[in-house]
């Protein structure tokens, strides 16, 4: 039964795309509406620039666009990060080369900092970097390397390498460190609802001119082991999200990683925390000019869609794929482990750094809700710096998958 309508406006040649797609193959997935309306080509919100800009170059990510990230609020995050790194590379007996892959790298604003501050400070680090960048679309590529070429200059080409996918990396073959921010909040995710005891999936139709939203049974038997597997427990009529693409792509990070660490930073929660029964609807939002809403049928493929990461789950599918977790904690406390305080502790309080920190840090902000997961493969057993002080959470993520 349809259960709810909605205007239709947006991107128009990619309306039309999902439209033909919904006639000819009957009711989608909402997995499937959110992949078409982020990453859809050539029409998907990552893959073009925005257009109905009022500003000549108007980017989706940063105060000019939809939505901002940490390495568009302060660079703050890579210098401490090229610290943490530092020592990951003596642990791995400094490799030549030590790869750096960045998932999602968006403006290749994080990638500047990291390779300015390790220019900086560590030259025979750098040396021996390769920056690898794995970044599904081509317009952000293109946009990335123009912002390296300019920021970094032309010297740091030959440590610079760009894949669109994980898929195009060959198993075991990376020595380094896997990093990504705000990467797997961007993953597609079916969405679900408990409804008289049963594990019911949204769909989306399109009927007298608008899409329209329905349930009915889960479109894969994937969706109904997640359920098993991380224990998630809905409550009637609770909706929410599973997240089997971030699954997948945990397990081709695995894959990939011959020998380090994998850092994952992105906002979320642990699976209890997320199935939490007041979480009546989810954490899916949308973004536009850093306004949220609710509603995906709007400005379909002109705004950001993004669901919180259920960082129980990754640590879980991480560890059945060969990862070892090292530790999770806030971004706040990472950041105080690292040290953060003596980086601005010279500077005005006034300054853009330290206004730009007080925001990382916010207890009721991004310092609490954004999580810093750490895994590893090939190692001796180690800890971190940012690890120092660990979360205080109800439930921790679990290095076992059940
Ligand atoms: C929310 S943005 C974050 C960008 C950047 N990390 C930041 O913090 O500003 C998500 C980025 O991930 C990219 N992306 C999404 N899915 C991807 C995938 N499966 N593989 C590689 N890149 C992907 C998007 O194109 C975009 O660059």
């Amino acid at each position: 039964m349809p259960s709810d309508s909605h205007q239709i406006e947006g991107n128009h040649d990619l309306i039309q795309k999902i439209v033909s797609e919904i006639s000819q193959k009957g009711l989608m997935s909402f997995a499937r509406f959110m992949e078409m309306a982020l990453y859809d080509v050539p029409y998907g919100y990552y893959m073009t620039q925005a257009v109905e800009s009022e500003q000549p170059s108007h980017d989706r990510i940063g105060w000019g666009g939809d939505f901002f990230t940490a390495p568009e609020l302060s660079p703050i995050l890579a210098k401490t990060l090229v610290r943490q790194i530092l020592d990951i590379d003596v642990r791995l007996g400094h490799p030549d080369p030590f790869t750096f892959m960045e998932i999602g790298a968006g403006n290749g604003t994080f990638a500047v900092d990291f390779l300015q501050e390790c220019r900086a400070i560590a030259s025979d680090f750098f040396n021996r970097l390769s920056y690898d960048i794995v970044e599904r679309s081509p317009y952000l590529q293109l946009r990335q390397a123009a912002r390296l070429r300019e920021a970094v200059g032309n010297r740091v080409e030959g440590h610079l390498r760009w894949r669109s996918s994980l898929e195009e990396v060959d198993s075991n073959s990376l020595t380094g460190v896997v990093f990504s921010n705000e990467l797997v909040d961007a993953l597609p995710v079916h969405r679900v609802r408990w409804e008289n005891n049963q594990l019911r999936e949204i769909f989306v139709a399109y009927e007298g001119g608008h899409f329209v939203e329905c349930l009915d049974h889960c479109s894969s038997p994937k969706l109904a082991e997640y359920v098993d597997t991380y224990h998630v427990s809905l409550s009637e009529g609770q909706t929410s999200e599973l997240h089997l693409e971030a699954e997948a792509w945990m397990n081709n990070v695995a894959r990939i990683l011959h020998r380090g660490v994998v850092m994952t930073i992105d906002y979320g929660h642990t699976g209890s925390d997320y199935y939490r029964s007041d979480r009546k609807d989810g954490t899916f939002l949308c973004y536009y000019r850093h306004a949220i809403s609710t509603n995906p049928y709007i400005l379909v493929g002109e705004q950001d869609m993004t669901a919180h990461v259920n960082f129980s789950a990754l640590a879980g599918s991480g560890t059945t794929s060969g990862l070892d977790l090292i530790g999770f904690t806030t971004l706040a406390n990472w950041l105080i482990g690292l040290g953060v305080e003596e980086l601005v502790k010279d500077q005005d309080q006034e300054s853009e750094d330290v206004k730009a920190l007080t925001h990382l840090l916010r207890p009721h902000g991004m310092g609490k809700t954004f999580k810093v997961l750490v895994q590893q493969k090939g190692m001796e057993p180690f800890t971190l710096q940012g690890l120092r002080y660990p979360a205080f959470f109800d439930d921790v993520v679990s290095s076992r998958r059940d």
